[in-house]
């Protein structure tokens, strides 16, 4: 199967309903212009700007999506408990406490056959992960060893981590994706020996706010030090990605990562 290159999207935290109805339009123009075999997208702040729901789960697996990977706003939503836990597409991530609902691997297979091992993991500098990402990726990694591409969603706040964990695992994934800070980097590349790494994909939502949130709402919380009720700005959707072309001749490598930028179409 490794022999057919596919081609796998990845696309940045989906912020709230914007987020969610700019996947969901922008995809059939992605689809066209890159056919990828795969469609990974992170939602963990889809459900109103924190966390998820097995509806908008649903939606999301309705609309051609092969895994969702989350992150530290994982379990904002109660009624996702129990979700986390029967379906095997949608990750926390894997350091996590085993205590804690859900899982951090899956494998997927695409019509063709070809097996896609999906690994989401959290930062553990300025987040809450009861775990190490570094300790804990070996066993992440155990449960997709058969897989002939693996991507890896490093949800993490510090940038070093990120670029770290790219460095960790060059030559054994064929990509590692940072996600959480919302804000796209300009660092994509493939490593030296084969992986695909870029420090933040970005969001898919509201460029107008402050990562996701009303502007207004952000800066007066800023501003005053005081509490402010948070919503999620609807002013210039975007979506947020990569695109990562498979190696055709070696497993779990990639040949290329391009990154998307694109305006919600009007
Ligand atoms: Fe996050
Ligand atoms: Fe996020």
């Amino acid at each position: 199967m490794a022999e057919e290159q596919a081609g796998i999207l990845f696309v940045g935290d989906l912020v709230g309903g914007i987020g969610r109805r700019t996947l969901l339009e922008c995809l059939p123009l992605l689809r066209e212009r890159f056919a990828p075999t795969f469609v990974v997208v992170n939602g963990e702040n889809v459900a109103g700007g924190l966390g998820i729901t097995p509806k908008a789960a649903d939606q999301l697996f309705a609309a051609g999506v092969d895994a969702i990977t989350l992150g530290n706003h994982t379990y904002r939503r109660r009624e996702i408990y129990a979700y986390l836990d029967s379906e095997p597409r949608i990750l926390r991530p894997a350091n996590f406490l085993r205590s804690q609902p859900g899982h951090g691997a899956c494998m997927v297979e695409s019509a063709a056959g070809v097996r896609l091992g999906v690994v989401n993991l959290s930062g553990n500098l300025h987040l809450r992960a009861g775990r190490s990402a570094f300790t804990e990726v070996e066993a992440a990694l155990g449960e997709v060893a058969g897989a002939d591409q693996i991507i890896v969603d490093m949800h993490a706040e510090a940038t070093s981590e990120k670029v770290a964990m790219g460095w960790h695992l060059d030559g054994r994934v064929t990509a590692v994706v940072g996600t959480h800070t919302h804000v796209p980097t300009a660092d994509a590349r493939v490593l030296p020996q084969g992986t695909a790494y870029i420090t933040d994909v970005g969001m898919t939502g509201p460029r107008g706010g402050v990562i996701g949130v009303k502007r207004e709402q952000a800066i007066e919380s800023l501003v005053t030090q005081m509490p402010v009720r948070f919503e999620t700005s609807s002013e210039d959707p975007w979506l947020m990605g990569v695109l990562i072309r498979c190696s055709a001749s070696a497993p779990r490598r990639a040949d290329s990562i391009e990154q998307i930028l694109m305006p919600r179409p009007t």
